[in-house]
């Protein structure tokens, strides 16, 4: 832009300017309102009139959101450059709460400690992220359910074969007893793997503790590791190993891994959980010590159904994967045939 450009832009009413933007733009000196433009008042007041002016922020968010606001201003305050953007909901008098990404400006001025915050609401968006993820859900569900009954409708044909024969029999036969118990428990286990898809989930990502999920799973295997004198073990920094997200569906992953290293492992060996931070990703090691994984299942694995054991589902690793990649996480497998199976986990750190 030449000189005479920018002498012409200088005369603009640039409180004009920000008036028409389409983003919320409010003006603060410590909480207190100091300017808001139109799309700010519709946001916090639904009317494109009020007047804000003079009005504390903090009555229109959660004090926990009002923290978070506080210390963002306050990191960005030293630093010249850049803004920093926060997440959280803007409670206005009427409506429910709206999600909104509040981008902070400090208009540098010692003085007068003026902020800009723009805010942006965010409420479409992530209506069209839960949207996305409920329509995954059903399409897993959709794939699922073909085989689910057939999963399903084979037990049933041999339970009910067998109370026919049991009806038929003078005195109760035990064997007979012990099949149709067999068939109901193998129904009961694909219940219980499929609870995840069908519980409804609050979808609620935050921030969650690795070592406290990795603990608490090992601790429910206790039992069941005793009994094979199997020793389970963590390995991990003293550093903390966060990341995002839903602990129900995160613990089931640990759960579904454990589970198949101890079923995998022959007595007196161990497994091991090893946390560590690489980058900006936190990795997860389940390690086993067990019969491995032949060469030409391991492209089968992760297929709904799939299993080479005798009372098994299929389902732990499916059930695993989706919950993964709902994480934003991967996950690898590397196994050697009676040597062990280490399956690799990884996630992006959270901050
Ligand atoms: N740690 C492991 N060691 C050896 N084989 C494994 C391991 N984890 C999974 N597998 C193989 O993958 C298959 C599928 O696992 P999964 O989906 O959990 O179903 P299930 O455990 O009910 O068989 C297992 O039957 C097994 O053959
Ligand atoms: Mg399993």
């Amino acid at each position: 832009m030449n000189s005479n450009g920018k002498s012409v832009v200088s005369q603009l009413d640039f409180e004009q300017i920000l008036e028409n933007i389409l983003d919320a733009v409010i003006i603060i000196q410590k909480d207190k309102i100091i300017f808001a433009n139109r799309a700010a008042n519709k946001l916090l007041s639904n009317d494109v009139q009020a007047s804000l002016d003079g009005l504390s922020i903090a009555l229109f968010m959660r004090p926990e959101d009002l923290t978070l606001l506080h210390k963002t201003i306050s990191q960005n305050i030293f630093k010249d450059s850049d803004h920093s953007i926060v997440s959280v909901s803007i409670i206005s008098e009427t409506g429910n709460p709206k999600p909104v990404e509040i981008a902070i400006n400090p208009l540098y001025d010692q003085e007068t400690a003026l902020i800009q915050l723009t805010l942006r609401d965010v409420s479409n968006r992530k209506a069209a992220e839960r949207s996305m993820m409920q329509s995954e859900k059903l399409s897993v569900i959709g794939e699922l359910s073909a085989g689910i009954l057939h999963e399903v409708r084979n037990p049933l044909t041999s339970i009910k074969g067998f109370l026919q024969l049991l009806q038929n029999e003078p005195v109760i036969n035990k064997e007979y007893i012990n099949i149709i118990m067999g068939e109901v428990e193998q129904i009961e286990r694909i219940a219980n793997e499929l609870l995840y898809f069908t519980k409804p989930n609050a979808e609620r990502f935050i921030t969650q503790d690795l070592l406290t999920i990795a603990k608490e799973t090992l601790f429910l295997f206790e039992t069941q590791a005793a009994k094979k004198n199997l020793k389970l073990e963590i390995q991990a920094d003293g550093c903390p190993h966060r990341i995002n997200g839903d602990k129900t569906q995160l613990k089931q992953v640990f759960v579904n891994l454990v589970k198949n290293a101890i079923e995998a492992t022959p007595e007196n060996r161990i497994v091991t959980v090893v946390l560590s931070t690489t980058g900006q990703q936190e990795q997860v090691l389940i390690k086993d010590t067990g019969h491995g994984i032949p060469k030409n299942i391991l492209g089968k694995l992760g297929k709904s159904f799939f299993t080479t054991k005798e009372s098994g589902t299929g389902l732990g690793l499916m059930i695993t994967y989706t919950i993964i990649r709902n994480h934003n996480g991967k996950i690898k497998v590397d196994s050697m045939e009676n040597e062990g199976t280490t399956f690799t986990l990884t996630f992006p750190r959270a901050e």
